[in-house]
């Protein structure tokens, strides 16, 4: 059975749910290191040596949601707010630049303060002042304001479906949909945006099955980047007392899915090293990432965009975060992208 499924990945034939899901519950270390040797295989194959860094810029932490899991939720009164200026977020992407990053992520709650007015300004100054790639990581907006944003300069869009369990999305998001979030993918798709999604690892009550439905909706929605981190478990949430995600299960996930869709940018996760510090993002990009997102917030913020607790890299500064990446990338002997690093499923269609 097994080897009939390795084979299938080895011919580039369709893995079917029970496949996928058959691949998720191997635990013998043996069958998993073939896996992931296929998984690293298939990345070189399709997205090649290079990893492409994009400096992730923190830029609110108020949000007007209360998903059950997130430590920025806005129930959570315990956590100090902050939101960056429009001139210190074009100062810091200017660092993220300086440093030699290509694109900016600009990621906030849902912090609907900055009006697609003030959005789409900034990005217009950052696009004259600065050689970047945008991508926007801001949640749920009309569809104009993406449009707006869009015409502005944005080029990639962020936005997870955290699981394509409906019932278990029902339960993590009070006051969100499930199909409005599918249908704003398919927006942001049409509008153009190079789109990324996905879903965390280990969260309450998900099973293989759902797993393994998540990696084909990733196919399904033809996504250009697919982020999967572990789940971590805040205190300051309802969620309060449940166990984390498992960082084994989120590297079959990274595996599976490099190998479901071979030309998506896959990132090694800030959650994934929370996890695992010593080396998690680096056994990543030995099995299928090819992507790290080093943090550039200005450090006095970092503490208090509090998705989850314990976060690594909050008492760095940008520049020591690039040093990092630089020296654990350089370990694994792979090379830096110098480019933007833009969608290779649309380069080859
Ligand atoms: N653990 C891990 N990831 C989380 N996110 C939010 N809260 C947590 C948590 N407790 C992730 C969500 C969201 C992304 C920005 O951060 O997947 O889409
Ligand atoms: Fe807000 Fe995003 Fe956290 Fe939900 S996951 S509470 S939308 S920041
Ligand atoms: Fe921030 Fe290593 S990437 S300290």
């Amino acid at each position: 059975m097994l080897n009939q499924i390795f084979n299938k990945i080895d011919y580039g034939q369709e893995l079917s749910k029970k496949d996928l899901a058959c691949l998720l519950a191997l635990e013998n270390q043996g069958d998993l290191d073939v896996l992931y040797d296929k998984a690293d295989k298939v990345r070189q194959k399709y997205v090649g040596d290079e990893v492409h860094l994009r400096g992730l810029i923190e830029f609110s932490n108020y949000c007007r949601k209360n998903c059950n899991y997130c430590g920025i939720r806005r129930g959570n009164s315990k956590i100090k707010r902050y939101r960056m200026a429009i001139e210190e977020i074009l100062d810091t992407v200017s660092v993220a630049e300086e440093l030699g990053y290509r694109t900016v992520v600009l990621q906030s709650g849902e912090d609907m303060s900055y009006t697609v007015d003030k959005l789409a300004e900034l990005i217009k100054r950052i696009k004259q002042q600065v050689d970047v790639a945008i991508t926007l990581s801001i949640g749920e907006r009309p569809r104009e304001e993406y449009e707006r944003l869009y015409e502005a300069g944005a080029d990639r869009f962020l936005l997870r479906f955290e699981t394509s369990s409906r019932e278990l999305y029902r339960w993590l998001h009070p006051d969100s949909s499930y199909d409005e979030r599918m249908e704003i993918l398919t927006w942001l798709k049409e509008i153009g945006y190079q789109v990324g999604s996905g879903v965390m690892i280990g969260l309450p009550g998900q099973t293989v099955e759902g797993l393994a439905q998540d990696i084909l909706k990733f196919k399904e929605l033809d996504l250009d980047m697919v982020g999967v981190g572990p789940y971590i478990c805040h205190e300051e949430t309802p969620l309060a007392g449940h166990a984390s995600g498992n960082v084994e299960m989120t590297f079959k996930v990274i595996a599976l899915t490099r190998i479901v869709i071979p030309y998506a940018h896959i990132p090694a996760t800030t959650a994934l090293a929370t996890l695992r510090p010593a080396d998690g993002r680096e056994k990543a990009l030995q099995l299928g990432a090819n992507v790290v997102m080093p943090n550039v917030t200005p450090a006095k913020y970092r503490a208090l965009y509090e998705l989850y607790p314990s976060k690594v890299c909050v008492q760095e500064e940008a520049a020591q975060c690039h040093g990092c990446m630089y020296g654990r990338i350089y370990s694994l002997g792979r090379p830096i992208s110098q480019d933007y690093g833009h969608s290779f499923r649309r380069i080859s269609q």
